[in-house]
């Protein structure tokens, strides 16, 4: 065999398991999930969105990046079992990288980083810090390759946890309840992101996700329409519907998808999944 056959051979391999290579190599698209508003939905996007992911073969984190934990318990965690948390990470990841927190859960190919209360602390910590908004982009930096997609669970402020989220992500995702009352805090949301986006990412996107709608309801309905209005080009589609279903499956201590497998609410989310899964090839295109 000459030295050029065995040329066209080692490209033919590369070839073959190109999708493969590319799937090993490729960077995380990184959400913010983000709503200054609590009980929007926004843990639950986490989870069902990353869970959704998930099944369909994607490498999923979640990163809980919220002192009530919300996210850590939902997936079966007690909080205060974890001896370092994000809250660790943020102030010093140096010492306690990302990767070191990174857990299993129940749901496969989805990870978690975990937090519990002390991250509350973190918010005062890192104020007189330079840089202090990066901190959480730093951290992530290592391990990107390492996943698909990675969603980032803020707390309902606008504080130094939410501005570390926003620097760190591709995509900002805002869930909104389809209620006038809803729609108040927007402006301020809105105000923050061009606010970021001027100062440390320039690249930023927005998608508007509508949760908890009531069919029922006409004042819902024009809700619903009058979101279109205003961000006509930075909707999703989907729309999710109000479900009981979905506090029983954080009783049970799992993502929906494994709680009520073929609800109409775990499908909402898968085809949120398809959704997100075309906005990471604008994002990284
Ligand atoms: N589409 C929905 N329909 C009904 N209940 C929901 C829906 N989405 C979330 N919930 C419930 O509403 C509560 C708040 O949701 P959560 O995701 O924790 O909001 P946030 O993280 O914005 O505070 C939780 O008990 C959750 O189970
Ligand atoms: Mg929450």
């Amino acid at each position: 065999m000459k030295f050029y056959h065995i040329f066209i051979l080692r490209q033919q391999l590369i070839f073959d398991f190109l999708p493969f290579y590319h799937y090993t190599v490729s960077m995380a698209t990184i959400y913010s999930i983000t709503n200054q508003k609590g009980g929007v939905g926004k843990t639950t996007t986490c989870l069902c969105l990353g869970s959704a992911l998930a099944e369909k073969g994607y490498r999923v984190l979640l990163i809980d990046f919220d002192p009530q934990a919300g996210l850590t318990v939902c997936l079966g965690f007690d909080p205060d079992c974890f001896p370092t948390t994000i809250y660790d990470v943020i102030i010093n990841s140096e010492q306690y990288p990302l990767q070191k927190i990174i857990t299993d859960t129940r749901v496969l190919n989805l990870k978690i980083a975990p937090a519990n209360l002390d991250l509350a602390g973190a918010e005062g910590e890192l104020i007189g810090e330079i840089g202090w908004d990066r901190n959480l982009r730093d951290a992530i930096n290592p391990i990107k390759n390492e996943f698909d997609f990675i969603f980032i669970d803020c707390p309902p402020s606008l504080g130094v946890l939410t501005t570390n989220a926003l620097i760190s992500a591709h995509t900002v995702i805002v869930p909104v309840q389809t209620e006038f009352l809803a729609l108040r805090g927007l402006k301020q949301l809105g105000d923050i992101i061009a606010k970021v986006k001027k100062k440390g990412n320039p690249s930023l996107r927005k998608r508007i996700l509508r949760t908890m709608h009531d069919v029922r309801t006409l004042h819902s309905k024009e809700v619903v329409e009058e979101l279109e209005r205003i961000f006509p080009d930075e909707i999703f589609k989907t729309i999710i519907k109000r479900t009981v279903k979905f506090a029983d499956a954080s009783l049970a201590g799992v993502p929906i998808l494994l709680y009520a497998k073929s609800s109409e609410a775990a499908e909402a989310y898968r085809h949120l999944a398809e959704e997100v899964i075309e906005d990471a090839k604008e994002t990284v295109s």
